[in-house]
């Protein structure tokens, strides 16, 4: 298969230096990579700054913001059969981007935010015969809160975790399938859980 990936955070620029973000170190979405190019697969990674390495075979595509990770998603999305969308997206940003540095005026300051495009909501508007695979990092009423993002995002699992999960090295998650059934508990090092989707996605919706 040849298969989308998206890691890492995004990032939304307040001006020229200053940005949002979050605290996704992308290791879930890097490691989701390796087992796949392990497995044999074909893999496009979208990622936001990180730290880590991406396999050496893997189409790489490096990006900052969520427009730019858009782009770069809808350009592969074509000639791709699924996608795991593990990326940390920034749900707001600034309304405008301010050219320059912002200075201080002894004055508080207010930030106008709105809303990023949903990506996995987007690629599975255009989905047709491809799987869509996302995450949902949820503090409370996690499963029912999972399962909207599930069906509002079109996907066929979504891999549920907590925020214990952000810059972690393990990860506790469950699959949440569309009929709210879970198909899976996996918990370990995040290579791990990795490989048990990988082969879980194989199994599933891979030879649909
Ligand atoms: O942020 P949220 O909880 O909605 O993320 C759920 C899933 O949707 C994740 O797989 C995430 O990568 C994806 N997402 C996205 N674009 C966004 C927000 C989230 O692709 N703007």
């Amino acid at each position: 298969m040849r298969i989308l990936i998206t890691a890492g955070p995004t990032r939304e620029y307040i001006d020229d230096v200053r940005y949002l973000s979050n605290a996704s170190s992308g290791q879930m979405g890097y490691a989701l990579a390796a087992a796949a190019v392990a497995a044999g697969h074909q893999v496009v990674l979208v990622s936001g700054p990180t730290l880590l390495a991406p396999p050496l075979t893997c189409d790489f595509h490096g990006i900052e913001t969520t427009a730019e990770m858009l782009s770069a998603c809808e350009t592969a999305w074509p000639d791709c059969d699924g996608v795991i969308a593990a990326a940390a997206v920034c749900d707001y940003r600034p309304a405008q981007r301010i050219q320059g540095k912002i200075g201080k005026t002894g004055n508080g300051l207010t930030l106008e935010l709105v809303e990023t495009p949903d990506i996995l909501a987007a690629l599975g508007a255009t989905r047709g015969r491809r799987w869509n695979v996302g995450f949902a990092l949820e503090a409370q009423d996690a499963h029912a809160r999972a399962i909207r993002k599930l069906q509002r995002k079109q996907c066929d699992a979504i891999v549920l975790n907590s925020p214990a999960a952000i810059g972690a090295a393990d990860n506790s998650v469950e699959l949440l399938l569309p009929n709210g059934n879970t198909a899976a508990k996996w918990s370990g090092p995040k290579s791990e859980i990795a490989k048990s989707l990988m082969t879980w996605i194989e199994t599933n919706l891979g030879t649909r």
